[in-house]
């Protein structure tokens, strides 16, 4: 397995086969973290020496793109939304470190008493309450977390565009949104002269759902997606990436939605490279995002040391044009 992590100095986009440390926030004029770090169950699942042993490692690393959200998690156990930002708050107080780091923060979704809806108040006030929560003067990356029943894009985008004019929020993006959408938001950013969306956060892995699968509230990155990032330069960041462990772990089947014949195909081929590669399954799959066309920033999440290690180790895994190339074609024959 390929144990790594992110070189020191950072080195800029490079050519397919090499190092892909850091890549650009879209045209934000900003280079991230190729992997960033998800701390969706810090404060909650995660409890906190478990968090902070996650944080400092991936820190460690050289790692510095950090994505929580204002809900995370109220759905696990004795979480009430909130817990995320708070124990992040916590560590960058302890550690000092909040001005090496790249911080995003979203809003959309429900939890307590805060319905699920993206309104100029809601848009506001939801800002500054995470603002409190992690104890920091400017979210780095602030996403619209969902587009769920197509709110006005001018009432959202101009929203947005206040909190960036007034230094809350440096970079916006977008989450859960469908291309064309994308695109109408574009357009009213520069028709109006607001701060635009710079990336798209989808629900994205190797394997394909089966075509008509919903996910709900999540919208599932699709080839119309990835050539809509391809023309625009929109940087698109994957969660869901390793489907909870699902890939490899004998305690969490391949959801049903994972399924088919063309799917049994790439497993193989991802196995047969993993075999070749002399790297875990999983680290074929983060290396073929952020080596893709375009570049995909995987969100990676890990709640023990061996899971955090494999991930970064996939900043080392390196693969050439002919095997990108098998990855991508395999099962689409089927
Ligand atoms: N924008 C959105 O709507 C949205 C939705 C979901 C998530 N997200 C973001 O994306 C991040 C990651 O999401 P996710 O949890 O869905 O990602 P995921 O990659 O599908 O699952 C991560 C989980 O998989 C297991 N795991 C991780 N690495 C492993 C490894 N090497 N081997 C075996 N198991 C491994 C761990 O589970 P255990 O800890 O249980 O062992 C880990 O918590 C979140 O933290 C959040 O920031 C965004």
């Amino acid at each position: 397995m390929c144990k790594g992590g992110f070189q020191n100095p950072p080195l800029p986009d490079t050519e397919m086969g090499e190092s892909v440390q850091t890549l650009s926030l879209g045209k934000s004029g900003v280079d991230v973290s190729a992997l960033c770090l998800g701390a969706m169950y810090f404060g909650t699942r995660n409890d906190h020496a478990t968090s902070y042993r996650m944080l400092d490692m991936y820190l460690d690393a050289g790692g510095t793109f950090i994505d929580t959200a204002n809900i995370y998690a109220h759905w696990a156990d004795g979480g009430r939304g909130g817990e995320s930002e708070t124990l992040l708050g916590e560590w960058l107080r302890e550690r000092g470190n909040r001005a090496n780091l790249f911080i995003a923060s979203k809003v959309g979704f429900e939890y307590g008493d805060v319905p699920r809806e993206l309104n100029a108040r809601r848009i506001e006030e939801e800002c500054n309450r995470s603002l409190r929560r992690m104890g920091i003067d400017t979210i780095d990356l602030y996403y619209a977390h969902n587009d769920y029943g197509c709110p006005p894009l001018d009432e959202v985008l101009a929203a947005f565009d206040r909190l960036v004019r007034a230094g809350k929020v440096r970079f916006i993006g977008a989450s859960n949104y469908r291309a064309w959408r994308l695109e109408a938001a574009r357009c009213l950013s520069q028709s109006n002269g607001w701060a635009a969306y710079c990336c798209v956060q989808q629900r994205h892995t190797y394997l394909p759902p089966r075509p008509g699968t919903s996910f709900g509230a999540q919208i599932a990155a699709n080839d119309d997606l990835l050539d809509y990032c391809r023309a625009t330069g929109l940087r698109l960041l994957a969660y869901s990436a390793l489907l909870s462990g699902a890939y490899t772990r004998d305690d969490r089947p391949l959801p049903p939605e994972y399924l088919s014949a063309g799917n049994e195909q790439r497993l193989r081929t991802l196995r047969d490279v993993a075999a070749e590669m002399g790297a875990t399954v999983n680290q074929i799959i983060l290396a073929w995002m952020l080596h893709g066309d375009p570049p995909v920033i995987p969100l990676i999440a890990a709640s023990t040391k061996a899971q955090m290690q494999e991930n970064l180790g996939a900043l080392d895994v390196h693969l050439n044009a002919e095997q990108m190339q098998r990855l991508n074609v395999a099962g689409t024959a089927v």
